[in-house]
Parts: C-alpha cells; sequence; structure tokens
C-alpha cells in the first residue's frame, strides 16, 4: 500500500515541521474550545441547543427580499469600498445620529465591518504595541483574548462581582469593585473594552457604573471599545445608556455594532464602528488590510433593514418576541425552584449548577475532565436532559474560573416551541439538584 497516491509510509509522517506562531497557543486559540467540546456532533442527535447564540429562524423577510435584489444587481456582487457601502453608511448615519446627539459623518466617523468581530480586531491592530494592556470585564465575550493577544497585547481581567445572597439575583446584581479597576490600570494601559448589555449575564450598565468608568477613562487617558451589539434587546422599560454619549467620551469610544445580532443574520458577517475620526481612519488602514471590503451584497440588505426599522416598528417588535422567550425560560425555573439571574439584556441567561450533582462514576469525555465543574454539569445536562448550554468559566481567565464555574449559560435566541420544549425537559434537572 506504501505506493497508494505515490505516498510512502515516510510521507505521512512529514507533518508539523515548522512550528506555528505562540501567538495562537497563547490566544488559547489551539486548545480545544468550548464551543468544539459542546459542538452538536458530540451530543445525543435530539439534543436542545441553548449552547451557541445563534437563532434558529432566519432573518425578517423584507430583509432577504432586499439581499436577493442586491444579488441581482451587478455593481452589489463586487468589491465595496473599505469603508462600507455608501447606501449602509448613510443608513447608519440615519438611525444613529439622533441616538447618539450628533452628525455623523460617513466618510470619517463610520466604518463597515465583517462582523463586530473582524471591527474589534480592527481596532486592536490600529492602536495596539506590543506589550500594551487592555481591560477586560469578566465574563467576557471569549473572542477578546484572541483578538488582544494575536495583536500583541496584554489582558488585563477585572471581575465582575455576583451577590451570592440573593435568592432572585438580576443581572444588576454583579457589581464591579472599582478600587480593583482602578487598581487594574497601569502605565501600559492603553484601551478598556465594554460590553453593554453584557454576554453572558445580560447586565445592562447603569450610568452610574458607566459614568464611574468615564472618570477613569478621561484621567488614564484610554480608548473605550463599547461592544453594543444587544443594544436593541433590553428588557423592562431598563434605560441602554450609550458610552459614547457621556460628557467627554464622545472623543474617546469607538461603538461596536453588528447586524447579526440586530437582524438574526449572524452568517453574513456585517458589522459597523461608530467613532471620532482619529479612531476610525486607522481602523480603517487595518480593516483594508484584514478583509479590504465586506460582503457587498448583505451590506445593501443591512442599509434596507436601517432605512425600514423605525417605519416598521422592527426593534420593537422583537424585543417583545425575546422578552416572551425569556420569561419560557425564567418560567421553567421558577417552577423548578432553580437560582439564575433575570437579564436585562441580550439573548442568555446564567443558571447556577452549584447545586447540580452527578453520581460519582458517571462517564464524562476527556475533554471536560481538568476544566472548570461547570464543564462536568453542561456535559451532565447535555447527555441526562438533552438540553445543551455552555459553561461560563470559558468565559474567565485561569485564576478566576472559580467564579465561572457555578454558571451554566442558556441563549434563548430560539422559537417559543423549541424553547418549550427545553422547558419541559429542564423539569427533569430538579431530582439532580441539592436542595
Ligand atoms: C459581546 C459580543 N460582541 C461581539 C460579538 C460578535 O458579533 P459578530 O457576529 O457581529 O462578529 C458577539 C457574538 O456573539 C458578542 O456576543
Amino acid at each position: 500500500m506504501g505506493a497508494l497516491n505515490g505516498q510512502t509510509k515516510q510521507d505521512t509522517a512529514r507533518t508539523n515541521l515548522v512550528g506555528v506562531a505562540d501567538r495562537l497557543e497563547e490566544g488559547r486559540a489551539l486548545a480545544q474550545d468550548v464551543w468544539s467540546v459542546f459542538n452538536a456532533a458530540n451530543l445525543p442527535a435530539d439534543c436542545i441547543n441553548l449552547g451557541q447564540g445563534y437563532m434558529n429562524f432566519s432573518p425578517p423577510q423584507w430583509i432577504k427580499d432586499a439581499a436577493s435584489e442586491a444579488l441581482s444587481t451587478v455593481v452589489a456582487n463586487h468589491y465595496s469600498h473599505p469603508k462600507g457601502r455608501l447606501r449602509l453608511r448613510e443608513a447608519i448615519r440615519e438611525y444613529y445620529s439622533p441616538i447618539l446627539g450628533r452628525q455623523l459623518d460617513v466618510e470619517s466617523e463610520i466604518l463597515v465591518t465583517s462582523g463586530a468581530n473582524e471591527g474589534q480586531y480592527s481596532v486592536l491592530t490600529a492602536f495596539l504595541n506590543p506589550g500594551d494592556e487592555v481591560i477586560m470585564f469578566e465574563p467576557f465575550f471569549d473572542q477578546y483574548l484572541p483578538s488582544v493577544v494575536f495583536n500583541a497585547g496584554k489582558c488585563v481581567y477585572v471581575p465582575l462581582h455576583p451577590d451570592p445572597t440573593k435568592p432572585k439575583p438580576t443581572s444588576d446584581d454583579w457589581k464591579i469593585d472599582f478600587d480593583e479597576l482602578r487598581r487594574a490600570i497601569t502605565p501600559r494601559t492603553k484601551l478598556i473594552m465594554l460590553n453593554t448589555p453584557h454576554n453572558p449575564i445580560g447586565k445592562v450598565f447603569t450610568r452610574e457604573e458607566l459614568l464611574k468608568i468615564a472618570e477613569l477613562v478621561e484621567e488614564f487617558n484610554l480608548i473605550a471599545m463599547s461592544d453594543e451589539v444587544y443594544d436593541t434587546l433590553v428588557y423592562d422599560g431598563k434605560e441602554h445608556v450609550r458610552f459614547a454619549t457621556l460628557p467627554g467620551m464622545w472623543d474617546r469610544t469607538v461603538t461596536v455594532e453588528s447586524a447579526g445580532k440586530m437582524f438574526s443574520a449572524t452568517g453574513w458577517r456585517i458589522g459597523w464602528l461608530i467613532g471620532p475620526s482619529w479612531i476610525i481612519q486607522p481602523t480603517l488602514a487595518a480593516t483594508t488590510r484584514i478583509v479590504f471590503c465586506s460582503n457587498s451584497p448583505m451590506q445593501e440588505a443591512v442599509a434596507a433593514g436601517l432605512e425600514q426599522c423605525t417605519k416598521r416598528r422592527f426593534v420593537e417588535t422583537q424585543c417583545a418576541e425575546y422578552t416572551e422567550r425569556r420569561q419560557i425560560l425564567t418560567d421553567a425555573f421558577d417552577r423548578l425552584g432553580a437560582r439564575y439571574t433575570l437579564p436585562e439584556g441580550t439573548y442568555f441567561l446564567l443558571l447556577d449548577i452549584s447545586n447540580v450533582t452527578w453520581p460519582e462514576d458517571y462517564p464524562f469525555p476527556a475533554s471536560v475532565e481538568g476544566r472548570g465543574r461547570d464543564f462536568k454539569a453542561c456535559w451532565f445536562i447535555a447527555m441526562e436532559i438533552g438540553v445543551s448550554t455552555i459553561p461560563v468559566s470559558e468565559f474567565y481567565c485561569k485564576e478566576h474560573v472559580g467564579i465561572g464555574e457555578s454558571f451554566a449559560r442558556f441563549a434563548f435566541c430560539k422559537d417559543t416551541d423549541t424553547l418549550h420544549k427545553a422547558a419541559e425537559r429542564l423539569q427533569g434537572l430538579g431530582k439532580f439538584m441539592r436542595r
């Protein structure tokens, strides 16, 4: 068989001849990540996926129609300007200028990106020198870490603190220790990553909290990267405060947005950045080298989405639908007598799994051994209850895993039938909960 396809045994061993860059290891890019451990392929076939944060429904038909229309033109099938298609930049200007209280300039203050993720990466490429420090609150959206590390930056983690004494906590009960935040800032700190509404807690940072952060941003001459991709999903009349609207903060803030979250189109890979020209222009230089431009026809469709969403009351309707989805899960946990953090925003909910138990000899796979206790709990829940979730310790640095391992993240960006089915199954968790 040695001659099969002209290969010899020796040939097949010719792998890993040259070492990969250290940044892959340092950026946790080689470790088996949580998404592959809890991948549908590793779980029972009928397991309900409330793990990954993408929808099991499509974008609205009128936005898909706009995508089809764009595909039938010649220009929309070709390169766009690296800043983004003018129609989309104008739609962004019209939508956000009133919200931000200033007339945005489409040439210098708006940049279309390939999803929020690539936008954030490009800001980091544009501003980080080796060793520059970036502050992020824990738990953090897991892409932040590799994005900082790949750009030679150093992550500095500041945990949000849950309140273990509250029987019915809300996301507002997760607090910043401002002394801890101040101590984390050093002469190398260049940027702070904010995320409101927050994945995975669902916290909508209060004006008071953001004003205190803004004081530090000004005092220590920082850039604020304000990830507000869940800004259209805020519940119970809670106010979403845009960091860029706080006194003096327009000049220091790049706001990050995502069409994937806003229009249920996570695979379209369209996002945008809004900020002062001194942040947007170097970021444009970076994004031009990284992707050159973003998906052209989908930019046209997203432009249609922004142009029409006010008249169609799209955001209000969508938010009401998500409120109902949240309620299905919270009702299920209330029936079960389980403790969870009520999210004020996003489509995530944290269940306290510190009292979930399993038999000592339960056959766990190697992929969850040696990780936080939550990896085992989430594996057990997926196998025995048939609902997959995400262990929250993945969103922490090694030193702070102990905070995260008490929680499993449930994503409720699913249709109501799926959520009702999951809610029924979750009642079975009662017999595994220590009371
Ligand atoms: C907080 C946060 N920021 C950014 C992103 C990435 O958004 P996009 O899909 O537009 O790159 C996500 C996606 O889950 C997220 O949760």
